[in-house]
């Protein structure tokens, strides 16, 4: 089992906090349903987790639509949370119930969010920030509400710290060619980890080949853990900004973000935290944890695609340049000289995601009316099940044993190859990633190419973890 976790970040929880938090959400008798504690969100109307939302008609009742009876082999949920995911009764493969084990790939969206969407496009749709009409009003309230539950979600100073983005790779790009690019000499250096996914790769790439930069790379142990001695060697006068995940997409490892921040400012580099995949599984406060810039996509979290955020204190977001020009970034154009909007805008170029961002809004509103203390606990639990079931599998090798995990149960069988494995997998309704997961260098860091990755959200049950389970010892017993 992984132990408790304080996932090294002050003011977050402590071991003995998530331990009280498991304990009194989940009662600790392994054999109960992880869920039976937990309290129903289903049937609130997403006016209650959108106060500017005011529905026309009520609810949809989508869980009792549809209602498919669930076959004897499937997973029976005991989680509840899982009424206000309508594709989570999709059935699959001829017939078979859907079985979400993708959801560091993408998370599937609640009703809530669904809802909003088709709210703001009935009765609020308008570009924002221009126009004298009503419409324009109201979907420039909804997106200006929506930055501030991002700011008020992530601890953020205000709504002015949060730019919108297509996602955390585009989040990324802006941070490295408006904030990094034009600080960079020849020679001057970039620090980035082994477990990096290639989005907090390749961009960085762009500007050393740009610049004459150079990337240095800190190395990861057998478990998957950044080896902060070595990342501190790194170290030279000539490095001017580190790039880190917060948790890797691949091996799940949770980095101790709080003390790569400490030693990079110790050395006056700033640094920048992809949150891709931790936003959705652990309490994240950008100002206790120090970091200059932090970025994460919406459909990670539940929200929709194509739609995302970059934090960036004031410091960075004044310094940076402008990203791309256009219209909505500007205060005053001539063909001579451009004065440009303070950030956020200075970086908004363009009409924005807006619904997107609306529907990203009514997501963090759900995720804290389920509570992210809860999510953390039961997922903890629901990781440490997985983790000790798949261990039971002959011939199963667990890729990424970091102490601090979330979410991802990376393996390879010795038996079967990686995509036999998640062609069998998928035939049985379950979905997850077989591949790459777009981290090579975090693969062959273990001499593999790729592995098969189950991950994790709060819908996820231990009925499915045991199909899964069940699934894997068929496949290594017909060989
Ligand atoms: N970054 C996503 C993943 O890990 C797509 O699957």
């Amino acid at each position: 089992m992984i132990t408790p976790t304080n996932f090294y970040q002050p003011g977050l929880p402590t071991a003995e906090q998530l331990a009280s938090w498991a304990n009194a959400y989940f009662p600790a008798d392994a054999a109960a349903p992880l869920t039976s504690a937990a309290p129903s969100i289903a049937g609130l109307s997403p006016a209650a987790f959108s106060p500017e939302y005011a529905p026309t008609s009520a609810p949809l009742n989508y869980a009792a639509d549809r209602a498919p009876a669930i076959g004897a082999a499937a997973p029976v949920s005991h989680n509840e949370w899982r009424k206000d995911f309508p594709i989570l009764n999709e059935r699959v493969n001829g017939g078979k119930p859907l079985v979400w084990l993708d959801n560091a790939a993408t998370t599937q969206r609640p009703l809530q969010v669904i809802e909003r969407l088709s709210y703001y496009y009935k009765h609020e749709n308008s570009n924002v920030h221009r126009g004298a009409h009503e419409l324009a009003a109201r979907s420039t309230n909804a997106y200006e509400a929506a930055r501030q539950k991002v700011a008020d979600f992530i601890g953020a100073p205000s709504a002015k710290n949060i730019v919108w983005v297509r996602g955390t790779t585009e989040g990324i790009n802006l941070v490295a060619q408006a904030f990094v690019r034009p600080r960079l000499q020849a020679g001057d250096e970039i620090i980035l980890t082994e477990l990096e996914h290639h989005a907090n790769i390749v961009p960085w790439q762009l500007v050393a080949a740009a610049t004459g930069a150079v990337l240095r790379v800190a190395p990861i142990n057998d478990a998957g853990e950044i080896i902060l001695s070595a990342y501190e060697n790194l170290f030279t006068p000539r490095t001017k900004f580190v790039s880190v995940a917060h948790v890797s997409n691949a091996l799940g490892t949770i980095t101790p973000v709080a003390e790569l921040t400490a030693i990079a400012h110790r050395h006056g580099a700033p640094i920048l935290v992809d949150g891709a995949q931790s936003v959705a599984h652990l309490p994240v406060n950008v100002a206790a944890l120090g970091v200059d810039w932090f970025v994460f996509s919406g459909h990670k979290i539940f929200g929709p695609t194509g739609i995302g955020a970059v934090y960036g204190t004031d410091a960075v977001l004044k310094a940076a340049e402008p990203y791309q020009g256009g219209g909505n970034m500007i205060a005053d154009v001539t063909f001579e000289k451009t004065q440009y909007q303070e950030y956020p805008a200075k970086f908004e170029a363009g009409t924005g995601n807006i619904a997107d961002a609306v529907g990203l809004g009514a997501a963090l509103d759900y995720v804290n009316a389920v509570g992210r203390e809860k999510i953390a606990a039961y997922e903890h639990q629901l990781l440490g099940y997985t983790l000790e079931k798949l261990r039971g599998v002959k011939g199963l090798r667990i890729i990424g044993t970091a102490k601090e995990k979330a979410s991802v149960a990376a393996f390879v069988l010795d038996s079967h190859s990686v995509e036999e494995t998640g062609k069998f997998l998928s035939e049985r309704g379950i979905a997850l990633r077989a591949g790459h997961h777009c981290a090579q260098p975090a693969h062959r860091r273990f001499g593999l190419e790729s592995s098969v990755r189950p991950s994790l959200a709060f819908y996820n049950t231990r009925e499915e973890i045991d199909f899964l389970v069940n699934a894997l010892r068929e496949l290594t017993r017909s060989r």
